[in-house]
This record gives structure tokens, C-alpha cells and sequence, in this order.
């Protein structure tokens, strides 16, 4: 049998990885300035993560949702600690897509509406709900209808208030950085605004952290350079250092009821103990702070760089638009230098993901292979 061939996939058969390296089946080394799409967030093979895995692997690897896994709770409260929102209430599940579906759902029941705002450039997920609020026509086909969802562009106010005016909206979700899309923020006012709108209409707020969050940002959650408490927040990719797991974050104000909501494998023991090394390592490592310094850095370096038209960002969520597109030179950086970065729905535009543990040296040998490309 093969395989169903969805993606265009770089000739490199990756074996094993350490740190911000992974290794082909040759030992040929490479540096990981993507993290396999953002995911990597405490490096590969973190012997931190490694132990609580191997133990958790030993102790129970898996009890479904009928019974208390105290794990989890173990989980909510690290989690409300270094987040700052303790007081919010977790559910877990296992993918980006399936949090922000859940998100939406929570959102609905809530108010009994389903016009969504989301915004153009958006990817939110692949599957119903999620796709139908990505603004990407290429991956929706037509049973993933998004007739109940308005799009609108960042920072057009008029239009968001505008929206509103119906009394008929459910939610808004937004990236507070847009990843696919080539890193683009919304202004820390539009946030606001989104805040107060959903306010006064019976509406929720809803922050996709799926790609920005777990620190990667510098700040815990990216909306929190914005000052805005969103209602239900979307976490998933870094949550779990590649152990698939993603869970949402939901305001106090939202009731829950048995049966609104449920899954087979999310919250499984294996999956909670991934995300309580992650945590674990973001605390003791200081990778909240690491984020900024090397995110500056890697700014400052990125800036003297040739032909660099626009960086935009923060922290180890950068975007740097060069005045050409960059398939050719990403190519060169995978196969003459042995280096991954990530690409975006801009043709111009590389993104940065590095493992939060990244070091100068790394970024030096990042900017060495950049420079030494675009002479
Ligand atoms: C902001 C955002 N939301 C949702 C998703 C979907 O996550 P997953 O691929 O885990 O379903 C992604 C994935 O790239 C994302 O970047």
C-alpha cells in the first residue's frame, strides 16, 4: 500500500533529533529553524520530557474520560499558573483543528447563534468547522460550507462594528499572529475592540494560540502584549512538544454541561504528562524570556540582511519578506546547508519556528547560511 500523496515532501529521511538538530538516516546533521510546523517548542529529545514520558509510558498509558486522571488536573493548574488564567477551566483534546472546533461549538451553545467572524489570510484547521472559518477556497470543499462566516480584513474597525450591528454574531476568532499566512498582527486596539463588541453583543471572543501561544510569542499567549482576556483560547502544536495533544481555555462565565462535549483520547495520561514536561521545561529554563532575547536577536541579525524588504513578529514567531520569492534559496538551505525554515501562503516570505531553547551561536549559523545565499 502507499501512501495518499498530499504533500510535496523534501528528499530527507529524518531519523532521530536533538536539541534544535535533527539527523537523516546518514547522520547528516541539520539545523531546525521550523520545528516541524511550529511544534517543537523545549527542543528535540529534551531529557526532561523523555523521563515523564518513559515514566508516565510505565505507570498507565491510557484510561479514557470516565474516570479521574489526576494527571489532568495536575495539568490545569500548571497551566492556569504560568498562563495567568487560573481561574478559566481546561478541556483537552488532540489537534489544533479539534480545539478550535471545539472552541466554536463551546461558542454556540453559548448563545445559540453561528455567524462567525474570522479574517482574511486566516488558517484555523482542516476539518469542518475549523476550515470553514480559514480563508483558504484551495482547502474547503464544498460540504465544509462557510456560508455563516464573515470575513473581514485586520484592523478595519468600521467593517468589524459594522458586523455587529445584525446582533446575530456568535463569535470571533482571530490569531493574535497570523502564522500560515506569512506572520501578520492584528493592532493591540483591534483586539480591544474585538473584546468590547463581543461584550456588550452576547458574543464570544476567541484567541487562536495554536501557533503563537505555549511562549512562543515572549509572552505565554500572544494577545497578552494586547491586554485583552479573550473568552475561549486554542492551544495546540507547542503544547506538546510533538506528543499530539491541544486543549482550549474557557472564561468561568461559560457553564459546562455534561455531554456538550467529549472525546475518546484527549486528556490521556501520555498526552498530559508531554505537556506537563513542556511546562516544566518553560519554567525552569526560562524559555518565556529566551523567546524574547534570542527573538531580538535574530530580528537585529535578519535586519542586515540583503535584500530584506519587511520583518514582522515577535519573539520566535518571525517572518522575514525578502524582495524575491523564496522557494528557490528554502530549497538551497535544506540541501547545501542543511538548515529548515518554513515557508507561508506569501510567496516572499520565510518564517522563523526555532525550538525556545534556540542560542546565538544557532542563530549565527542560520544567518551565516542566509548570507552566504543571497550574496
Ligand atoms: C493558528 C492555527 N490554528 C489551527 C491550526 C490547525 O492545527 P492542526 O494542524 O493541529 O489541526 C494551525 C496549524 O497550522 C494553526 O497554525
Amino acid at each position: 500500500m502507499k501512501l495518499f500523496d498530499v504533500y510535496p515532501l523534501f528528499n530527507v529521511q529524518l531519523e532521530r533529533g536533538k536539541g534544535c538538530y535533527v539527523y537523516d538516516k546518514n547522520n547528516t546533521e541539520y539545523l531546525d529553524f521550523y520545528g516541524g510546523h511550529a511544534v517543537i517548542s523545549i527542543g528535540h529529545g529534551h531529557e526532561h520530557y523523555i523521563q515523564k514520558l518513559n515514566e508516565q509510558l510505565h505507570r498507565l498509558t491510557f484510561y479514557s474520560n470516565s474516570v479521574q486522571l489526576e494527571i489532568q488536573q495536575q495539568v490545569a493548574t500548571k497551566l492556569g499558573k504560568l498562563s495567568g488564567y487560573e481561574d478559566y477551566h481546561l478541556f483537552l483534546i488532540n489537534s489544533g483543528a479539534e480545539a478550535v472546533e471545539n472552541a466554536l461549538k463551546v461558542a454556540s451553545f453559548y448563545n445559540n447563534r453561528k455567524k462567525v467572524i474570522a479574517f482574511r489570510g486566516a488558517f484555523h484547521g482542516r476539518t469542518s468547522g475549523a476550515v470553514a472559518v480559514t480563508d483558504n477556497p484551495k482547502i474547503k470543499p464544498p460540504i465544509n460550507d462557510d456560508a455563516h462566516v464573515i470575513f473581514l480584513d485586520f484592523n478595519d474597525e468600521a467593517s468589524l462594528e459594522n458586523a455587529f450591528k445584525s446582533n446575530e454574531i456568535c463569535a470571533v476568532i482571530i490569531e493574535p499572529i497570523q502564522g500560515v499566512n506569512g506572520i501578520y498582527e492584528p493592532n493591540a486596539t483591534f483586539l480591544q475592540l474585538i473584546q468590547k463588541l463581543c461584550l456588550e453583543h452576547g458574543a464570544l471572543f476567541i484567541a487562536d494560540e495554536i501557533q503563537c501561544g505555549f511562549g512562543r510569542s515572549g509572552q505565554f499567549f500572544a494577545h497578552q502584549y494586547a491586554n485583552v482576556q479573550p473568552d475561549i483560547i486554542t492551544m495546540a502544536k507547542g503544547m506538546g512538544n510533538g506528543f499530539p495533544v491541544a486543549g482550549i481555555l474557557i472564561h468561568p462565565k461559560i457553564i459546562a454541561q455534561y455531554s456538550m462535549l467529549g472525546t475518546t483520547f484527549g486528556g490521556a495520561p501520555l498526552a498530559c504528562a508531554a505537556v506537563m514536561a513542556v511546562l516544566d521545561v518553560i519554567e525552569n529554563e526560562h524559555l518565556i524570556d529566551n523567546a524574547i532575547n534570542m527573538g531580538n536577536y535574530l530580528k537585529e541579525k535578519c535586519e542586515q540582511l540583503p535584500h530584506v524588504k519587511e520583518i514582522r513578529g515577535k519573539g520566535l514567531m518571525l517572518g522575514v519578506e525578502f524582495d524575491f520569492p523564496i522557494k528557490e534559496i528554502r530549497d538551497k538551505l535544506v540541501y547545501e546547508h542543511h538548515l529548515f525554515v518554513g515557508n507561508s501562503n506569501q510567496p516572499n516570505t520565510m518564517r522563523f519556528l526555532p525550538s525556545l531553547t534556540v542560542t546565538k551561536k544557532e542563530i549565527d549559523q542560520l544567518i551565516n547560511a542566509l548570507n552566504s545565499l543571497l550574496k
